[in-house]
C-alpha cells in the first residue's frame, strides 16, 4: 500500500533504496491541544533522518504515534509498505524499535538480561515468561544469548554484562537502551534524545554507534537537541515547530533556512548571543552616566568597589 506526501523533499529515491517508514497526515490532539498536526515523514532504507524542534514541538508525541503508543487522531503510518496497527508490541514485531527520552530499563536486571528481554519479540517466549524466567525462557535465552552478547560487544557494554542496569553510569544506560532496542532486530530504530546528559566523548561514541547501526542495515530516525550531533550525522533533517513540519531537507539546507533560524536555532553558530541585551545595558549605563554628570540623582554606586 502506498501513501502520498504533500510536503517535504520530492526528490527521487536513490537506486536501491526502499521505503522503510511512511507517515502521512499524522495528527494527534489532546483535548483542545493539537500536539502534532498533519505531519508527513518518510525514512528510506540506509537513511539516518533527524527530527528536531523546540521543547514541546511534538517530537516525542510523533514517535508515540509511530510506535503504536498513541492512536493518531488522523493519519496513518506504514512500515515497509504495510499500515501499522496501533499496538506497540505489534509495531515492534513488525520491525520498529525505539528508545525513550526518559530511560526505561529493568533497573534490577543485569545488562545482559535487559538485552535478552528485548529479544522476546523475536522468540516464541513472551515478555511475561522472560520476566519470570521460566523454563521456556531459559531455553530461548540460550539461543538468544549469543546474539545478545554480540549486541553488547557492538555497543561496548560486553564487559558489564553482569552489572545491574541501575548501577551503570547514565551514558551507558542510554547505550543499553539502544542494545535492547536492537535486540528485536529492527529495520527502523527510533532514538529519542540518545545523547541527552552525555559528555562530549559519549556523544561522539553514540554518533559512531548510530553510523554502525546504519551499516548493519537498520534505518534510523533520531530526535535530538544537540544540533552539532544532528547536522554531522543525518542525511536529512525535519523540523517540527508547534506540531507542524516547518522544513525538511539536507542538514545544510535546514541550517541555512531562515524560518528554522527564526523559529528554533536563533543565532547559534555566529554572532554574539545576547548582543541586543548587552547593547540595551550599555545604552542605559550611558544615559545614567550622562544624568549623573548633569548633577541629577542616580544610584551612582559601585557595589563591587571596582576601580574605574
Ligand atoms: N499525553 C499527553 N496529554 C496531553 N498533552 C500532551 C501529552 N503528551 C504530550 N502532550 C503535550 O503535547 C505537546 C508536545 O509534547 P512533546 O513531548 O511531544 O514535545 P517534544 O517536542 O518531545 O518536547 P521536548 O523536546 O521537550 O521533549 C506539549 O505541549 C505537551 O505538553
Ligand atoms: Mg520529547
Amino acid at each position: 500500500m502506498t501513501t502520498t506526501t504533500t510536503t517535504g523533499t520530492p526528490q527521487a529515491q536513490p537506486a536501491g533504496r526502499t521505503d522503510v517508514l511512511r507517515a502521512s497526515g499524522v495528527t494527534m490532539r489532546f483535548g483542545g491541544l493539537t500536539a502534532v498536526r498533519n505531519v508527513d515523514l518518510d525514512v528510506d532504507s540506509g537513511e539516518i533522518v533527524g527530527l528536531i524542534g523546540p521543547n514541546g514541538a511534538g517530537k516525542t508525541t510523533f514517535f508515540n504515534c509511530l510506535t503504536g503508543l498513541y492512536i493518531p487522531t488522523e493519519g496513518q503510518v506504514a512500515y515497509k509498505g504495510k499500515v501499522l496497527p496501533h499496538r506497540s508490541h505489534l509495531v515492534t514485531k513488525a520491525g520498529i524499535a525505539r528508545t525513550f527520552q526518559n530511560i526505561r530499563l529493568f533497573a534490577n536486571m543485569t545488562v545482559l538480561e535487559n538485552v535478552l528481554v528485548g529479544r522476546h519479540t523475536r522468540t516464541k517466549e513472551g515478555l511475561l515468561s522472560a520476566l519470570l524466567r521460566g523454563p521456556g525462557f531459559r531455553k530461548a535465552e540460550r539461543g538468544s544469548e549469543e546474539r545478545a552478547m554480540e549486541l553488547l560487544e557492538f555497543t561496548g557494554l560486553a564487559g558489564k554484562r553482569e552489572h545491574l542496569a541501575r548501577n551503570l553510569p547514565y551514558g551507558e544506560q542510554r547505550k543499553l537502551e539502544i542494545a535492547r532496542a536492537l535486540a528485536s532486530e529492527p529495520g527502523l530504530l527510533l532514538l529519542d534524545e540518545p545523547t541527552a546528559g552525555m559528555t562530549a566523548g559519549e556523544t561522539s561514541a553514540t554518533r559512531d554507534l548510530v553510523l554502525a547501526v546504519r551499516e548493519q542495515g537498520t534505518a534510523v530516525l533520531v530526535i535530538e537537541h544537540d544540533m552539532r550531533f544532528i547536522f554531522n550525522l543525518c542525511d536529512r533533517v525535519a523540523v517540527l515547530v508547534q506540531g507542524e513540519k516547518l522544513v525538511e531537507g539536507s542538514p545544510e539546507a535546514v541550517q541555512a533556512d531562515e524560518r528554522v533560524v527564526a523559529a528554533y536555532l536563533g543565532t547559534p553558530f555566529e554572532g554574539e548571543p545576547g548582543e541586543a541585551e548587552a547593547a540595551e545595558v550599555r545604552e542605559a549605563e550611558t544615559r545614567e552616566a550622562a544624568a549623573h554628570d548633569g548633577g541629577q540623582t542616580g544610584t551612582g554606586e559601585n557595589p563591587k568597589g571596582e576601580q574605574h
